[in-house]
């Protein structure tokens, strides 16, 4: 392991089926005020809702909401709930969702004492929060982003056709996260597999880099083979808690800054994702679902020992009698056969993206340089069309 690091995570986890019965504790910890924020109605008819605004009741707590945050929260949406945290001087926001309304959440705990505009700000400046910020809090029901113990915080600017993601520190970080994996089990299907995938292409970015012998690989792939595992089992019996349970897991040390430790990470896929988001609106792990397989196969040849030890660590392939990039190959047929299992988009096209989107989705397209293969512009157009 070369790389230099520190590691500090101060997000507290509450796991399993009686997770919501710390809520009481943890709200002793912060103010009177609390903006209880949630999605388009999921955790109305699930009884959620209820369950949660009855226990801040019974805490004496006041309660302001911002209902309706939408898959990948818009600017204009982000702008209403700082209007809402400031009328209601909140000291706490408690996310009620998945990613969207936890990311959301985050965006608005960086805005409400802020008085710059927020998108300009944390979207294309990329500052970092000079105010103080609102804690947050969060209760998950969708397992995918691992918004639950990161700082991640992605918001969509449809005016300017840009979905842009900032990672703040520690200090924006959720101070809790509740994880009850019952509460994934009224996800539809659709949003269930996306979920899945969003998971496995976090590892992949943060495997897909480096030449170097790294515990952080040996992680990823144990949770990659996991998630394999209990993928097919929830695909098939989306009931079945050890399933949910385990799937839920993986997505928070997918993405809670573990297995980036010591090493440069790739996360093309998600500038490729999020660009087609941005134009689409389409669901997040299906954009990622969608572009995948070209770009792994046109990065492959850069960074092919690493496919070769992916097909055998992850996909249990025989490395008997082949070359690396037989090996290598046969790793990425796995994965697309698994995909197509799950029933996972496999084309932007089928996401609403058409040819003359093509060259804005690639101006949109942020490139790093962190994988086997720092991309040009024409790179982007080839994998984007080989995507359609
Ligand atoms: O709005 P409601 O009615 O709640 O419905 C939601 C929404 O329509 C529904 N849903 C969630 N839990 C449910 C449920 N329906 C029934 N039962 C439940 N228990 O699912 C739909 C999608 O929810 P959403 O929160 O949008 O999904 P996800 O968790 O995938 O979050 C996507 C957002 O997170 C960002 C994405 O870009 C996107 O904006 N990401 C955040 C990251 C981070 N914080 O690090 C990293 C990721 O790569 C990602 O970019
Ligand atoms: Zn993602």
């Amino acid at each position: 392991m070369l790389g230099n690091f520190s590691y500090h995570n101060p997000t507290k986890l509450y796991f399993g089926d009686d997770s919501l019965s710390f809520l009481k504790d943890e709200m002793k910890n912060y103010g009177q005020n609390i903006l209880l924020v949630y999605g388009g109605g999921s955790v109305k008819k699930n009884g959620l809702y209820d369950e949660i605004t009855a226990i801040l009741k019974e805490c004496g707590k006041t309660v302001a909401e911002v209902a309706g945050v939408m898959p990948n929260p818009t600017v204009e949406k982000l702008r209403e709930g700082v209007k809402i945290a400031r009328e209601s001087k909140a000291d706490f926001i408690l996310a009620v969702g998945g990613g969207s309304v936890c990311d959301y959440s985050k965006a608005v705990s960086v805005s409400v004492h802020c008085d710059d505009d927020p998108w300009e700000k944390y979207y294309i400046r990329f500052e970092e929060p000079d105010c103080e910020i609102v804690p947050v809090g969060c209760i998950l029901t969708m397992a995918g982003t691992g918004s639950e113990m990161n700082g991640g915080a992605v918001i969509t600017n449809h005016e300017q056709h840009l979905k842009i993601g900032h990672v703040f520190g520690d200090d924006v970080m959720p101070k809790f996260s509740i994880l009850n994996p019952k509460y994934t089990m009224t996800l539809p299907k659709y949003q269930m597999t996306a979920g899945i995938y969003d998971i496995m292409n976090h590892i992949c970015e943060q495997y897909f880099s480096g030449e170097d012998d790294n515990t952080s690989d040996y992680i990823s792939e144990g949770l990659m083979r996991s998630l394999i595992h209990s993928s097919r089992i929830a695909v098939n019996d989306p009931q079945d808690y050890e399933a949910r349970s385990n799937i839920m897991w993986t997505a928070t040390w997918a993405l809670n800054t573990l297995v980036s430790r010591g090493k440069s990470t790739d996360w093309m896929v998600h500038m490729l994702g999020q660009s087609v988001g941005a134009y689409t609106d389409a669901t997040h792990g299906m954009t990622l679902a969608a572009v995948s397989l070209p770009y792994y196969r046109y990065i492959m040849p850069y960074g092919l020992k690493k496919f070769a030890r992916f097909a055998s660590q992850v996909w249990g392939i025989s490395a008997e009698g082949k070359t690396d990039e037989q090996l290598a190959n046969e790793g990425l047929e796995a994965m697309e056969s698994w995909m197509k299992e799950l029933g996972l988009v496999m084309k932007i096209s089928e996401l609403g993206a058409t040819e003359d989107m093509i060259e804005g989705i690639a101006d949109g397209t942020i490139i790093l340089n962190g994988g086997y293969k720092v991309l040009d512009r024409d790179e982007v157009v080839e994998i984007l069309k080989a995507s359609m």
